[in-house]
């Protein structure tokens, strides 16, 4: 089986990805997993969140999308389609930044970015009023074309990844979309950011699956000289909806409370926060930010009682019970 790895040419966000590799690929993996490690790590994590604020926001800034993917639950989200007015993103990001020490904002939920026309001016609002604010974006980018990759470059963003799960034998397979189009404003978008001289750092990313498992090196050989890192990953289960996806089991060990619910902030296209990314259906909401103070949402009892659950090691809540994604969450825990 190919395994995981990330490629890089400039050094962003090294740190995870040393960690990763230190707890699951050396001897170390077996003492994280002992139950003498754990009882004095749970105590130290335990103490670790009574200081923990949320640093990284995501907004769902559309959950329409253009694309087909096998492995994305998009094709049967039951949610109704919408694109976030200027006016609410707005009222959701000042929420947000009133009340936390946020460093990282994605605009990226449940969609495709560029289906939002507004996306670039949004992107602009939050660089502008806050300019220490580092904000990324995900897209597959079939709709960047050559006045949205002009704009993109203009408007400071920090980071873009392209996610482009195939090459040319087994893309449209995986995607429903036309890999020649995709191709062509990528390379479009990366050639215009080195005449540029650009800092925004790009990233490409491919997700392992059977469609694509024969040409993944090839993915590689072929991306990793034109950007700043590559990324090939197995997919979720997007919380046991996705039944024989995943592939993470090279990985599994025991499983830890999820530091992004203390650390992260999920907000989707209707400004409802719900518990993260994962809950793509929107199952699970605290409220609403166009109506409610966020900081008053994430103390609610709703929101004590799933976090004081995960610290007693019980993943029994909706959405939790089915997750695949917390087995190596020990990582985020280390300092
Ligand atoms: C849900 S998409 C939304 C943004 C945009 N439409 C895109 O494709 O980049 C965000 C990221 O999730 C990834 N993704 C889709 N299905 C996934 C799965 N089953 N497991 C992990 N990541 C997945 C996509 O490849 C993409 O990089
Ligand atoms: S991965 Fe992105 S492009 Fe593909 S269906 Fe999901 S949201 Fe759309």
């Amino acid at each position: 089986m190919i395994k995981e790895a990330r490629y890089y040419k400039k050094f962003n966000g090294l740190s995870r990805a040393f960690k990763k590799f230190l707890l699951t690929q050396t001897p170390l993996k077996k003492m994280i997993n002992s139950g003498v490690y754990s009882k004095f790590y749970s105590r130290a994590i335990r103490k670790k969140v009574r200081k923990l604020e949320p640093s990284v926001l995501q907004i769902e800034n559309t959950n329409l999308c253009n694309a087909k993917c096998v492995m994305c639950p998009h094709t049967i989200m039951k949610r109704k389609g919408k694109i976030m007015s200027q006016q609410e993103f707005k009222k959701i990001l000042d929420n947000v930044m009133e009340n936390y020490p946020i460093k990282r904002l994605t605009i990226t939920g449940f969609g495709e970015p560029f289906v939002d026309k507004g996306v670039i001016e949004k992107i602009k609002y939050a660089k502008d009023k806050y300019p220490q604010l580092k904000v990324d974006i995900y897209t597959n980018a079939s709709l960047l074309n050559k006045k949205n990759a002009d704009d993109l470059l203009r408007s400071k963003i920090d980071r873009i990844t392209f996610s482009i799960n195939g090459t040319e034998k087994n893309y449209r397979k995986i995607m429903g979309l036309d890999y020649e189009n995709t191709k062509k404003n990528v390379l479009y978008f990366l050639n215009k950011k080195k005449q540029m001289n650009s800092h925004i750092l790009t990233n490409l990313s491919l997700m392992i699956l059977k469609e694509n498992e024969d040409d993944i090196k090839k993915f590689i050989d072929f991306w990793n000289p034109l950007t700043d890192s590559v990324r090939v990953y197995a997919p979720s289960n997007w919380a046991g909806t996705l039944k024989n996806i995943s592939k993470r089991n090279d990985f599994r060990g025991k499983r830890w409370p999820c530091s992004g619910l203390w650390s992260q902030i999920m907000v989707d296209v209707q400004g409802n926060l719900i518990m993260c990314c994962r809950d793509y259906e929107s199952k699970v909401k605290f409220g609403n930010l166009l109506k409610e103070d966020v900081k008053k949402l994430r103390e609610s009892r709703k929101f004590q009682e799933l976090l004081k659950k995960q610290l007693n090691f019980d993943f029994s809540s909706p959405v939790c019970c089915t997750c695949d994604n917390s087995f190596d969450s020990s990582l985020d825990w280390i300092c």
